[in-house]
C-alpha cells in the first residue's frame, strides 16, 4: 500500500491557518501532488453536525467531558472517512486542526488530563500521527484582534494564553514532528516561513 504524507496545521484562533493551509495545498498543488484539504471540526458530513453542537452558542452547558468526546467522535470520522483513505491512496492531507487542538484548548486551556485526552484520541484516530505539525504561533491579542474580537475579555485572554502555551509545550515535547512558525506579520511573509519549514523538514 502506497503511503501518503499527512500533515496537520495548529495554532489559536486567529493564527490565519486556513490561509497558510490553502497556500500550502497550492504549493503541494504545483508540485503535482494529489491534494486533500481538510479541516477538524466538521471535516465529514457528521462532523457538521458535530460542530454545530460544540459552536452553538446555547450549548455553554457542555460538560468538559462531553466536549472531548464531541471532538474525538468528529475526529474518528474524519480519519475514518477522509484520512486514512486519501493517504492509503498515496495523497498529501492538509488538515486544519487535529488532536494537538484537544490537547492544547481542553488539556491546557479548560484544565482536563492530558493523558485522558490521548488516550482517547489514540481510540478516535487508531494512532494516526500526523507526519508533520506546523504550529503556527501569535500573541493572543493579536490572533483575537484579527477574528473580530475587539474587545477581549481578560477570562479569554487568559484562556488563549493557557491554550498557546499548550501548543508551545506539545512542540517543545515533539519536535522530530511540530515546527513552531510565526505567525506575525504579512501573509505572504508567514506563507513563506511555512513553505521553508516544510521544504526543510521533509528534504531531511
Ligand atoms: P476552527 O474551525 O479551527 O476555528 P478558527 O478558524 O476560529 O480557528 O475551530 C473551532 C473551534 O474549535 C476553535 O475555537 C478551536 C476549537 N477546538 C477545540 O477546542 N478542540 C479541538 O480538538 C478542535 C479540533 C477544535
Amino acid at each position: 500500500m502506497e503511503e501518503g504524507l499527512f500533515i496537520t496545521l495548529e495554532g489559536i484562533d486567529g493564527v490565519g491557518k486556513s490561509t497558510q493551509a490553502q497556500l500550502l495545498v497550492e504549493y503541494f498543488t504545483e508540485k503535482g501532488c494529489d491534494v486533500v484539504h481538510t479541516f477538524e471540526p466538521g471535516g465529514t458530513k457528521l462532523g457538521q453536525s458535530i460542530r454545530r453542537m460544540l459552536l452553538d452558542p446555547e450549548n455553554q452547558q457542555l460538560a468538559p467531558v462531553t466536549e472531548i468526546l464531541l471532538y474525538a467522535a468528529d475526529r474518528a470520522q474524519h480519519v475514518a472517512e477522509v484520512i486514512q483513505p486519501a493517504l492509503a491512496q498515496g495523497k498529501v492531507v492538509v488538515c486544519e486542526r487535529y488532536i494537538d487542538s484537544s490537547v492544547a484548548y481542553q488539556g491546557y486551556g479548560l484544565g482536563l488530563s492530558v493523558d485522558m485526552i490521548a488516550a482517547v484520541n489514540k481510540l478516535a484516530t487508531d494512532g494516526l500521527e500526523p507526519n508533520l505539525t506546523i504550529c503556527l504561533d501569535a500573541e493572543p491579542e493579536t490572533a483575537l484582534a484579527r477574528v473580530g474580537g475587539d474587545r477581549i475579555e481578560k477570562r479569554a485572554l487568559s484562556y488563549y494564553e493557557r491554550v498557546r502555551a499548550g501548543f508551545l509545550s506539545i512542540a517543545a515535547q515533539n519536535p522530530q514532528r511540530v515546527i513552531v512558525v510565526s505567525a506575525e506579520g504579512l501573509e505572504t511573509e508567514v506563507a513563506q516561513r511555512v513553505q521553508r519549514s516544510v521544504v526543510g523538514r521533509l528534504a531531511q
